[in-house]
């Protein structure tokens, strides 16, 4: 199995690049499926979950072609299945994502009943909910979510708890729904808005995309769409986190600052420098890290989506922090890793609490799930020493070669096959 070994230490120096959105791709590539002809999509990232949900397009009867690194075609002219099967949706849950297209185009999807993952029971009620309040008849079967509608009928929708991927599925079968579908609660992250512009271009109808009520008007059809992915957040705020701790400067190109407003307020209070410049941003770490409390909630809100790397960069701060998860109920599985390299760290319920530690010592630690495994390789290149990380392929879920962009900044890390 690949492992990532570190030895820790260096101040991170020099320039990165950030990639696509993983969480704004996934939505836009499964969109493509909404209307039969040839969309391009540009800026994707080449990670592991792109890979998956590209098998699953390709699985469905799309016809997906390499035009660069970077843009891909997918021809949806011809639909040969509404199944997304088990070994997909298992290696990531954001294949339900396919339950409102294929809906909506095909009148009939069959999608894996996700089940739990490390970070919690993670339901898809809100999802069906939503489904059936359009008119689909929504059963489960065999392990199957099995959804069948004639015709697609306007609704209103209110989701107890605003979900991002839940907000995404209903938008994507509301725009061929008769009538207005007011979604209310409804996710505001930056990536359901790059979804209903997408949408938008298809020749649909949304207003409200990125506060708490949506509004579709639903329309006859759709047309395909070229569009270019914006950078990815998570991404680049777990680069900012790296400078900080390791004492670096970094600039950081293709930034989406605006998107970052919850991160950067939190990393100054913590003591890093952010500041933006032309075309870059340079982020500092030049001082004590300061105690900093963290509640994570949807955007924009603090994400839960930094959560872990944040706790790697309060282990090493001057002082206690608590860190509080409101948006997952079981997202704290780095703590036991963070702690075999030296953290002080004890949960009480949804909270952290942190007391800051000289230094941390390299470990050889295991990657639990995406985010978590983030968190281990920034504390890896702040511990004295080596850490050598395993289950690799979560990172790969979610970050573009990573060794090799840190490798860029100075960072001793490489991947051992
Ligand atoms: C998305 C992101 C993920 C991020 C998360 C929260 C993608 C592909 N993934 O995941 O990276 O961590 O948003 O920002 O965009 N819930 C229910 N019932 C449902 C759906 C959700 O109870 O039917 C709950 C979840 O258990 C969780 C909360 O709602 O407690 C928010 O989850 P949600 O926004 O749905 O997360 P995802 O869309 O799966």
């Amino acid at each position: 199995m690949e492992r990532i070994l570190i030895e820790g230490g260096v101040r991170l120096k020099g320039e990165v690049e950030i990639s696509g959105a993983k969480n704004a791709a996934l939505p836009v590539l499964v969109a493509s499926l909404l209307s039969p002809g040839r969309s391009v999509v540009r800026n994707v990232p080449r990670l592991r979950d792109i890979d998956t949900v590209k098998t699953l397009l390709s699985h469905l009867g799309a016809r997906i072609e390499e035009i660069d690194g970077r843009t891909l075609s997918i021809d949806t002219s011809r639909i040969t299945s509404v199944e997304a099967p088990y070994e997909l949706v298992k290696t990531m849950r954001a294949s339900v994502l396919v339950l409102g297209p294929l809906i909506a185009r095909c009148k009939e999807a069959r999608v894996s009943m996700p089940g739990g993952c490390a970070i919690g029971a993670r339901p898809i009620d809100l999802h069906l909910m939503g489904l059936k309040r359009l008119g689909v008849d929504v059963k489960v079967e065999h392990g199957y979510v099995i959804g069948r509608a004639d015709r697609l009928r306007g609704g209103r929708i209110y989701f107890d708890i605003p979900t991002v991927t839940g907000t995404e599925n209903i938008m994507m079968a509301a725009v061929l729904a008769e009538g207005r579908t007011v979604i209310e609660n409804a996710a505001c992250e930056p990536e359901v808005v790059e979804l209903a512009r997408v949408l938008e271009k298809m020749g649909a109808s949304i207003k409200g995309a990125g506060t708490s009520i949506v509004t579709v008007e639903g329309v006859r059809e759709l047309r395909p769409f070229d569009h270019a992915i914006m950078p990815d957040r998570i991404e680049a705020g777990t680069y900012m986190v790296a400078a900080g701790i390791t004492g670096g400067e970094i600039r950081i190109r293709n930034c989406p600052l605006r998107y970052m407003d919850a991160v950067v307020v939190k990393l100054r209070e913590a003591g890093i420098s952010i500041e933006e410049g032309e075309g870059c941003v340079t982020v500092k770490g030049d001082g004590p890290i300061m105690g900093t409390d963290v509640t994570t909630l949807p955007y924009p809100g603090f994400p839960t989506d930094m959560q872990a790397q944040f706790m790697a960069l309060m282990s090493l701060s001057k002082g206690t922090s608590v860190i509080t998860e409101t948006v997952f109920e079981n997202r704290f599985m780095h703590v036991s890793e963070l702690k075999r390299m030296g953290a002080d760290i004890r949960i009480e319920g949804h909270s952290a609490i942190v007391r800051g530690v000289e230094r941390l010592s390299g470990a050889p630690v295991m990657a639990t799930d995406l985010r978590a495994s983030a968190s281990l390789v920034i504390a890896g290149l702040a511990a004295e020493g080596i850490t050598e990380i395993s289950r690799v392929y979560h990172l790969d879920r979610g970050y573009e070669r990573i060794e090799e962009k840190f490798s860029a900044l100075g960072a001793k890390i490489k991947r051992l096959t």
